[in-house]
């Protein structure tokens, strides 16, 4: 094949290669119609499944026949004895007809290897977002990218826009820079993740297929009622399906309450269609901040509520006999209706047990937002009698504090939050945890989060951080989530020296 072939010689090449038959010959039986329900089991191991070939069709010859079309190499003398016999009682032979091959079941990647010249290296694969094929092409491509998005369109019936992305991504949203290289000018995207439905522009916020197996396994490790902060939600695929029903370790059907933020204003706008969606309104908390400044303005949402929660209680006592009051106008149910649950308000009272960080080119640098992040808990004199909060705060002496880093990431109820920090990197498996404490060091002044292993003996830095290695992004370059608990003395920072 020439290796100088220009766009319009593949383009006429395909032309010809659409309409091009050949003939090929393949073995087949000739039965009664009224007996494939009987033979049809017996030849499953035998039958031919090319694409492009029919497997069953009428025999012209024998009417009342059907042929089944059988694969290459098979007679009667190599069938099992039982099977020979069969066909022998039954007069049946196994004869070689040429069958009209057509080129409608060549994939792809298969057309565009074939046609592309030798040097240019074939295209194997593509990310697929509802209605979209995503590709990354290489230069050698690019002469042949509009040929290359026709096969696509050709021949994936699901797929109507071919996008190529055109550079690195380098823009604060992770935005994918793109152009239509085939089909329809359409970015619009409505597709299902895991059975949640999502809407979104492509070409304004950030998607990644690839991430849906990580997306299901944080939410799956989420229990019911759960609070979490995602601080890059994006357009939702962590935040949404965590407000919805899901499986989880403690119930078949947990659900959480989901601070979402994302500082894109489209992905602000889809998120909110997204939980609008997924009628997950009640559940979920949409923001459009900074990352940095989502983890102040949650930690103040929750001490404003507490506050005039205590307010209110401290004006209006509650009424011991209110509950059972209640109780007796509540209407019963008709019989054989299952009443419906009452919504459930929001959690404003809770501080998240989970901050997401994905944004893996500069999440570590965002841990500074942890630091003395949850001191306005206590610093505010209102909450002064708020039970929880003191309780969180004076119960723990410094060595409390440290078994407390050391519960097992599997128990996940303790008031101290984990973050799940996305971060890229390039450090040997071996090197990852020492590489990853330094990196949290730099954004917290210099704290380390492994400081209280140096006086226990018992404990290694695996227990208070787990690194998890989610994807391969380039040659030598992976996508880590680290998981820890926010160190108490860093969560109480001010509070903690007295300031
Ligand atoms: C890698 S994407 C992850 C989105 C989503 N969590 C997912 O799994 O698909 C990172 C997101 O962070 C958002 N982002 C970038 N910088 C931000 C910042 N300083 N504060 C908040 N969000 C930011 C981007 O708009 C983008 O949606």
């Amino acid at each position: 094949m020439s290796t100088s072939k220009s766009l319009d010689d593949v383009l006429q090449e395909y032309e010809i290669l659409k309409t091009e038959t050949h003939l090929e010959s393949y073995p087949f039986v000739s039965l009664e119609a009224r007996k494939l329900g009987e033979w049809r089991p017996l030849l499953k191991d035998y039958v031919l499944l090319e694409p492009g070939i029919r497997q069953i069709i009428i025999d012209e010859e024998h009417p009342g026949n059907k042929i089944i079309h059988l694969k290459k190499g098979t007679t009667v003398d190599s069938l099992p004895t039982e099977l020979r016999e069969k066909f022998r009682a039954n007069n049946l032979e196994i004869n070689i007809r040429d069958v009209l091959v057509g080129t409608n079941h060549l994939r792809y990647d298969e057309v565009i290897s074939r046609l592309l010249p030798e040097n240019v290296p074939s295209v194997s694969s593509f990310e697929t977002i509802g209605h979209i094929a995503h590709l990354n092409l290489r230069d050698e491509h690019l002469p042949y990218r509009s040929f290359i998005g026709q096969v696509i369109l050709d021949r994936c019936p699901q797929i109507r826009t071919v996008v190529n992305k055109t550079e690195n991504i380098k823009n604060e949203f992770r935005v994918l820079p793109m152009e239509v290289i085939a089909g329809d000018d359409d970015t619009d995207v409505q597709m299902k993740e895991h059975g949640i439905n999502f809407v979104f522009d492509y070409r304004t916020v950030y998607w990644n297929s690839r991430l849906q197996d990580e997306h299901t396994y944080l939410v799956e490790q989420c229990h019911d009622n759960e609070v979490v902060a995602d601080l890059f939600a994006g357009i939702g695929p962590f935040a949404v399906p965590m407000a919805c029903a899901h499986q989880s370790p403690s119930s078949a059907k947990a659900r959480c309450f989901v601070y979402a933020n994302d500082l894109n204003p489209s992905s602000y706008e889809y998120l909110k269609q997204n939980v609008r969606l997924n009628n997950v309104e009640d559940r979920v908390v949409c923001m459009n901040e900074d990352g940095r400044k989502a983890v102040h303005v949650v930690i103040e949402m929750i001490r404003q509520h507490i506050s005039e929660r205590d307010q209110t209680l401290g004006e209006n006592p509650p009424d011991p006999e209110a509950g059972e009051k209640r109780m007796r106008v509540e209407p019963q149910p008709k019989r054989g209706r299952k009443p419906k649950p009452p919504p459930v308000p929001f959690n404003y009272f809770t501080i998240p047990s989970r901050f997401v960080m994905n944004l893996p080119d500069s999440a570590p640098e965002f841990l500074d937002a942890f630091v003395g992040c949850l001191s306005p808990l206590f610093l505010s004199t209102e909450l002064k009698d708020n039970q929880t909060i003191i309780n969180t705060i004076t119960s723990q002496s410094f060595s409390s504090a440290t078994s407390h880093l050391l519960v097992p990431p599997s128990s996940t109820y303790s008031p101290l939050p984990f973050v799940h920090c996305y971060y890229f990197t390039r450090a040997r498996p071996e090197d990852r945890p020492a590489e990853f404490v330094e990196r949290a060091a730099n954004a917290f002044g210099g704290f380390r989060i492994d400081s209280q292993l140096a006086s226990d003996t018992t404990h290694t830095l695996s227990d208070i951080l787990s690194l998890r290695e989610i994807r391969d992004v380039a040659p030598l370059k992976v996508m880590v989530c680290a998981m820890f608990r926010i160190p108490f003395q860093l969560a109480f920072k001010g509070v903690l020296e007295g300031t």
